[in-house]
């Protein structure tokens, strides 16, 4: 998937793309490793080395994690992710360190890593070898459930404007239906309900992006193969440990979107999360009601899924478009285009696809932007054609 062509930007995590984002730079070759195939290697891999700089308290563990892979340590993380298989080179390093930050979140008062992973700041000088060997001793059994159990996971509201833009484009054009809104690949759900959020997208010329007003929303619905509900506090401390300890902006953002989540969930338009896979999603919508205009949102999900159930998936979402009337549903989505990128600035496209009239299937680039979007480089052109196509529904 990574770009080869020279001059073509390749997206790393280095460059803000979420931790666990299995796109570009850093994506094994066919042939995947499993359980802790070549994860001294990966441990101190280049494509890990961004981390220095952003942040220091992971640089000083990784070494210390590779030094403690030929003992005990190594042999049982070697039984615990027998059947997993490794798809990016920073994909197990990143799991090592959001499982010791979980479990020091967990236990703030007695943890060895406590002063380097749950403090702010966090302090390089707490990274110790004796401290990493008690962090994942066997009797940290708080670490080695979640290394066994979860992935790295995040949730980015930066990213709802994927639905918030384009429904307002919809309600300036003169659009009136109430919204179905469908997230996909939702994952703790905080898109579905990020109008609640502070706005904080601007165009090039650093014009403020308008996200209202926009058509009510009639529901909310998010489909994940693993959804987390934040109402629970340990799904939201996962949430918490995957965003690194010196991300304050993130965090900040994080504990906004769960506090709104939150409130919204005891609401009558509470949003609902129902664990699926993506292929399964477009049939469950058909059920959906009628009159709604659906407006799906998908987010750096797409990269997740190997190529067939990708094609199934995507072959899917374009039959169920085609089978609803003409314009009553919009499928907008985030994800990552490296190979048209000149930087992390606009390595994400925000694409829309509808039925302009039946059996006509549009698909536009409304924008490019960076992965977890601020600046959106409008393609007013798009824009024009979607409000048009709208404006006459
Ligand atoms: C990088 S997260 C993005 C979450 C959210 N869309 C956002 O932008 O913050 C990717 C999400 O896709 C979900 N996912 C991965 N593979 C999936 C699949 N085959 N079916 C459904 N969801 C999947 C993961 O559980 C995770 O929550």
């Amino acid at each position: 998937m990574a770009a080869a062509a020279k001059g073509v930007f390749r997206s790393t995590p280095t460059s803000g793309l979420d931790c666990e984002s299995a796109t570009g730079n850093g994506v094994l070759p066919s042939g995947m490793p499993r359980g802790i195939d070549g994860l001294e290697v990966d441990l101190l891999a280049q494509e890990v080395g961004y981390l220095r700089d952003r942040e220091p308290v992971y640089a000083q563990l990784l070494p210390l994690l590779h030094r403690l892979l030929a003992g005990d340590f190594g042999a049982r993380l070697a039984a615990a992710w027998a059947n997993r298989e490794v798809h990016a080179v920073y994909e197990r390093p990143l799991m090592l360190l959001a499982a010791l930050r979980y479990d020091a979140l967990s236990d703030p008062d007695a943890h060895p890593l406590q002063a380097a992973l749950a403090e702010y700041p966090p302090r390089v000088d707490a990274v110790s070898e004796p401290a990493v060997t008690a962090a994942v001793a066997p009797e940290r059994t708080r670490f080695w459930q979640v290394v066994r159990e979860r992935a790295v996971q995040t949730n980015e509201t930066t990213r709802a404007v994927t639905w918030l833009w384009p429904a307002a484009l919809l309600a300036s054009a003169g659009e009136r239906r109430a919204i179905a809104l469908v997230d996909i690949g939702t994952s703790a759900g905080l898109n579905l309900t990020a109008d609640g959020l502070p706005p904080l997208w601007h165009d090039a010329a650093g014009a403020p992006i308008a996200v209202a007003p926009r058509p009510e929303l009639a529901l909310r619905i998010g489909f994940d193969i693993a959804p987390l509900d934040v109402r629970e506090p340990d799904a939201a401390r996962w949430l918490r440990a995957c965003v690194w300890p010196s991300d304050t902006q993130r965090l900040a953002r994080l504990e906004q979107s769960i506090a709104c989540f939150t409130a919204a969930a005891t609401g009558a338009a509470a949003p609902r999360l129902v664990a699926c896979t993506l292929p399964e999603v477009p049939v469950r919508l058909d059920a959906l009601p009628g009159e709604s205009l659906i407006v799906c949102m998908q987010s750096i999900v797409r990269d997740y899924l190997p190529a067939a159930e990708r094609n199934l998936y995507e072959a899917e979402m374009r039959a169920l478009l085609l089978r609803r009337p003409a314009r009553a549903t919009l499928w907008a989505e985030l994800e990552m285009d490296p190979e048209r990128a000149t930087s992390q600035e606009n390595s994400a496209t925000l694409r829309v696809r509808y039925a302009a009239e039946p059996d006509a299937l549009r698909e536009l680039t409304l924008a490019r932007t960076h992965p977890h979007p601020k600046r959106l480089f409008v393609d007013a052109a798009a824009v024009a054609v979607l409000q048009r196509d709208f404006a006459a529904s």
